[in-house]
């Protein structure tokens, strides 16, 4: 049997290699309960236990939080990681709610910029923004330290201004702790988890913040910058996205000022040179025809010139629509007279399907011409002999026009440039009519700017019927 002394002595020393260990951070190491009858080595080797136990679960805490970190940090956008926050953080902070909001305007506003929450109802929402000057935020900015709010009712008694306190009360929040996020030493912003019970948070949780304060508010900083880099560059490809159509537009506008202009031109200016060369003198109905002939010529380049401007004027929103009653019956009788005496040469029948009475609210010119343009396009791209039908139809507050022909359809290929400018498409007039391509943009931009929508159905080889809808009632009234 060994000497009470020699026993003590072999304890202290197994208790020594023992406290070596958790040196080298083994602090899994077996610590067995001392045989010795002395008091104080059974003292030292409880708290050489304790030690080792809050050493295993300060190591384990840190290592939780380091794997958060990393994990929060693969995201690449503010709300991956934000999302990445919320799953995770609930393994070292406990919380029902997390809010974000980060501060703009040079750090003047902070804006709630994230919040998730198992809670059913959101009050405090994105988007909402409160000034930070005289805040009780800013003491927790100044300072770095996180506040801890254990009951939220209370609070809001002592401080019933305090409109963000009052919106996460009636969601259901009864404690919280809000941490500063500072990357670098600038302020970013703050987190917020709260919780609903009360007296949810203590200073350990604020320790285990403080652990990765610097780290998470550098990751927010982060996503903040990539997702604002996003949204521009977003906007950007939309601003080039549009200056190329324009590019597309105008290039489209030169070739066909150089091809559909010049002809008129050309035949103008020929025809002037004979006229007025005093040598070349022509007999009488020869220069009455030519004149004639001028004169359609000028009439085709206005008309085209008046596209034109009236596309540009509708495309840079220089236009404006003046809607007022108008009493549909006479106004398509009306249009259709017109429009008769050019289908005549061609033995095309227009026929109208329209109730007695009706108003829609409109502007007439513009009404006018989309009609102009859609009886028209039908009477140019169908064969002779064939026959037009003109129906309007009232659903609940639209009316619905239709122009429905015997023509070639459209095929499903071209349908979706059929409404954009300069499109000529398969169908070629089959009078010799005149064709720029511009009506049906001009027609959509009209209906468009009633509210209403334009659009074609059509079975190919079969014809087509081109509809468009516009208002029954007055849009202030409605
Ligand atoms: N009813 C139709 N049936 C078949 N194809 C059509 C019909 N209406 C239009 N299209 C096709 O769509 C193209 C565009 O029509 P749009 O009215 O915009 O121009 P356009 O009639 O050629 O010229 P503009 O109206 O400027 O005088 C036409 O060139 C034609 O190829
Ligand atoms: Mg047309």
């Amino acid at each position: 049997m060994t000497a009470p002394i020699e026993q003590s002595v072999d304890e202290i020393e197994r208790l020594v290699e023992i406290a070596e260990h958790l040196r080298d951070g083994d602090f899994a190491v077996d610590i067995p309960a001392p045989k010795s009858a002395d008091k104080r080595i059974h003292k030292l080797a409880a708290s050489l236990r304790e030690l080792a136990a809050s050493l295993a679960r300060w190591q384990r805490e840190i290592e939780t939080l380091h794997r958060i970190t990393t994990r929060i940090n693969a995201g690449l956008m503010l709300d991956e990681i934000l999302e990445g926050v919320y799953n995770d953080f609930r393994e070292v902070i406990p919380y029902e709610r997390i809010g974000f909001a980060l501060l703009e305007d040079g750090g003047k506003v902070l804006r709630a910029r994230w919040a998730r929450t198992s809670l059913p109802t959101v009050h405090l929402q994105r988007g909402y923004a409160a000034p930070m000057a005289g805040s009780s935020l800013e003491t927790i900015l100044k300072t770095g330290q996180p506040r801890i709010i254990n009951d939220l009712v209370q609070y809001l008694r002592r401080k019933p201004e305090s409109e963000s306190t009052r919106l996460i009360v009636n969601e259901g929040i009864r404690s919280s702790l809000t941490c500063p996020l500072i990357a670098n030493g600038v302020p970013v912003g703050f987190i917020f988890f709260s919780s609903a019970k009360t007296n949810t948070y203590t200073d350990e949780h604020v320790e285990r913040y403080m652990q990765i304060a610097e780290q998470l508010s550098v990751i927010v900083e982060k996503g903040n910058l990539v997702s604002q880099l996003a949204a521009q560059k977003e906007l950007l490809e939309k601003q080039n996205a549009e200056l190329r159509r324009l590019s597309a537009l105008k290039n489209n506008l030169l070739g066909m000022v150089a091809h559909d202009l010049r002809n008129p031109v050309a035949i103008i200016q020929m025809m002037t040179a004979i006229l007025r060369n005093p040598q070349l003198q022509r007999p009488s109905e020869e220069r009455q025809r030519m004149l004639d002939d001028i004169y359609r010529q000028t009439e085709h380049i206005l008309a085209m010139l008046n596209d034109l401007l009236d596309l540009s004027q509708i495309e840079s929103g220089t236009v404006t629509i003046s809607p007022e009653p108008v009493a549909i019956k006479s106004l398509l009788e009306e249009t259709v007279y017109r429009h008769q005496l050019l289908a005549n040469p061609k033995q095309t029948r227009i026929e109208l399907n329209i109730p007695t009475d009706g108003v829609v609210y409109a502007d007439p010119l513009r009404l006018r011409q989309v009609l102009d343009n859609l009886i028209s396009n039908a009477i140019k791209f169908s064969p002779p002999g064939s026959t037009i039908t003109i129906s309007v139809e009232r659903d609940e507050q639209w009316w619905k026009f239709a122009v429905t022909d015997q023509g070639p359809g459209i095929s499903p290929a071209e349908r979706n440039r059929l409404f954009e400018a300069f499109s000529r498409l398969s169908a070629r007039p089959t009078g010799g009519e005149k064709s720029t391509g511009l009506g049906l943009a001009i027609a959509r931009k009209v209906v468009q700017a009633h509210g209403g929508i334009i659009d074609v159905s059509s079975t190919p080889g079969q014809g087509a019927t081109f509809w468009f809808t516009l208002p029954a009632l007055s849009q202030e009234g409605a």
